[in-house]
Formats: C-alpha cells, structure tokens, sequence
C-alpha cells in the first residue's frame, strides 16, 4: 500500500495516541506537569475590626479582621501552602492625596504582617507596594495634576517597602509599574542592610477589568471614579512589551517576575519563560476567581475540578507558581487526592 506524501511513517494506525490514556496508571507515568501546594501563594485581605467581613463579589472571600490572620495563615501553612500575601482594606478616613498611610509602621499591612510572622517565622509573607490601597485618588501613585507622576511616587513606594520589610514582610512586590521601581527599592533595602529581601515584579501587568473584585476588596474602586490606570499599566494588546519589562526588572534586581492577569495572558507567561528562564509567577486575579466561582455556584462549572485544571494551566504556560484566591480550596483537594 503506497502512503500519501502527507501521512507521516508512524502515523494510524502504527500510532494510536489513545493507548497512553487507556489507564490511569499510564496516564499518571505521561503526564508533563504537576500542580502542587508548593505552586501557590495566597492572597488575602486584612480589614480593621473584630469581625471578618465577606467581600461580596468574590463569593467564599473574607476580608480577615487582622487578629484572625494569623490563624488563616496557619491553616494555608498547615496545607503546604509556602507563602501569603497581604493586602489591605485600608479605613477610608485614612486615605489621603499623600497616601501617608503607607508607611506608617502600624498601618494594617504592617500589623498583619507582624501578626503571622509572630505565628509563623517560617511561612513566606509577601507585601504588595503600590499606593492605591492608600490613596484618595484611589491610583497606585501619587496624582499632581491629573496625573499619577512617576519620580515622586517611587520615593514613596521606597518608604513603603521599608516600613513592610521592619514589620517582617519577606517578599516585597511592587505592584504599580512606576518606571524605575524596581532598582530604586533594590537600592532601598541595600542601603538599609535589607539583601535578603526578595523581589517579586508585577513585571508585565496590564490595566485589566479583571481587577475589579480585587478593587471591592480594597475598597479602592469607588476612589478610583471610574478611571482608568491605562497610563501606567499595560495595554492589553501588547506582548513584546512584556518582554521588555521583564527585561528591565531583572536588570534592576528582580528575584521573580510575575504576570497579571492570569487566564487570558497565558501566552506571555510563556513568552517570558522561554525568553529569561527565569522564577516566572503568574496573578490569577480577582476577576478570574469571581468567574469561575460564580458560575460553580449556580450549577455552570464543577468547582473542584475547574479549579485544579485552571490551576494546571498556569503550570503548563511555565509557571514556577500561581497568585490565587483559590490557593487554600485547591491545597485541600490537592492533599484529599
Ligand atoms: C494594586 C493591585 C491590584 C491587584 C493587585 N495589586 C489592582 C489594580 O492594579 O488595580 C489586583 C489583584 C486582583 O484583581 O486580584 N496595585
């Protein structure tokens, strides 16, 4: 029998792609990548008060009164969970032009950060640097004219850092893409004996609807009057762009570099890690839980399986590990099988 000039030698019916998959045993010797508690750090918020307080766009998230957060830490440790990260709902009465706030060394980041540190030396905390939990303007910088200026703000995100590293944060993650932030808090933490604090860049983060949750959670939305980061964020069209970001970060002593958000920019998280090679983290943000979560909820999406194959996606793009809502859910059925 002559073969077509366009059937491959191999092909059907010598290869049958089926007999890898008949089995769950072979299925598991074949399978390329793996999801693991240690893939995951966890997001939460902190809020003033006694009482934890549900975020109502995001179904199944609470905003954790802080003397709570440290027993949320220690179930997410108890889970495998490496690291958490902070971020608050700042009382808006604190809110000011300035974001002042920011580096008072008993703001509610602090005090969280303190809390689980005290609890857990050896749980990873991570702390957002960006001013909008902070700001009146409801930006991540500081706006002069209608404009969030660049220099100005990175000063303030300098003195930001170092009040969050004193309290005990491990991982600073600036989270703003001011130009420059990078290097000028790498040079920060220097000068103040601080070389093992990592460095996790919102590299390539794009001004995104996905965000809008996160911004109930924060309770920064109705400060931020409609408009828009487009002048600092990325826009969402761009991909060569992220490159060069990324470039720039590790150049100026990024640790990890990170893309945000998640799900729909799978494709530069791929980009950057074939390009760099480097400690590749990705934001499955606010937007991205809230999708999934309600449609679980009225009967569209299986939940627990929705999840580990979100999960599993972020893997496959090359992530070394995932920002998620979901980190705690996903750990216990990670650990239950
Ligand atoms: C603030 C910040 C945002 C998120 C993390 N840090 C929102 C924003 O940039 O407006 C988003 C996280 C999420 O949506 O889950 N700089």
């Amino acid at each position: 029998m002559s073969r077509g000039p366009s059937t491959p030698v191999g092909a059907f019916p010598q290869t049958r792609m089926r007999r890898n998959r008949r089995w769950d045993w072979s299925r598991r010797l074949v399978r390329e990548n793996v999801v693991t508690p240690d893939d995951l750090i966890w997001p939460v918020f902190v809020c003033e008060g006694t009482e934890d307080e549900p975020v109502p766009t995001m179904p199944g998230v609470v905003r954790y009164a802080v003397g709570n957060v440290a027993a949320a830490a220690g179930e997410a440790k108890a889970l495998g969970i490496p690291a958490i990260a902070i971020f608050p709902a700042t009382p808006a009465e604190l809110k000011t032009p300035g974001a002042e706030e920011a580096w008072n060394p008993d703001n509610l980041v602090c005090r969280a950060v303190r809390e689980i540190k005290n609890a857990h030396p050896d749980m990873g905390v991570m702390c957002d640097v960006a001013l909008d939990p902070f700001n009146s303007d409801g930006h991540d910088g500081i706006v002069r004219n209608g404009h969030v200026v660049n220099d100005e703000t990175v000063e303030a995100l300098c003195r930001q850092t170092l009040v969050q590293v004193e309290a005990g944060c491990d991982i600073i993650a600036p989270s703003d893409m001011m130009d420059g932030r990078i290097g000028a808090i790498r040079k920060a933490l220097d000068a103040e004996g601080h070389q093992k604090v990592l460095l996790m860049a919102y590299a390539a983060k794009y001004a995104s609807a996905f965000y809008g949750p996160f911004r109930d959670a924060i309770e920064s939305k109705g400060f931020l009057q409609g408009e828009t980061k487009d002048t600092y964020q990325m826009d969402a069209a761009n991909s060569d762009e992220a490159l060069r970001e990324v470039a720039l970060d590790i150049e100026e002593g990024a640790d990890m570099v990170m893309v945000k958000p998640g799900m729909p920019y799978l494709d530069i998280v791929r980009r950057v890690k074939e390009r760099f090679g480097v400690p590749t983290f990705a934001y499955n943000v606010s937007g991205e839980y809230a999708m999934l979560r309600f449609a679980a909820d009225n009967g569209a999406l299986d939940y627990d399986r929705v999840i580990l194959e979100a999960l599993m996606g972020f893997k496959r793009a090359g992530c070394n590990g995932v920002l998620t809502y979901f980190a705690v859910d996903a750990a216990r059925l990670l650990h239950d099988g």
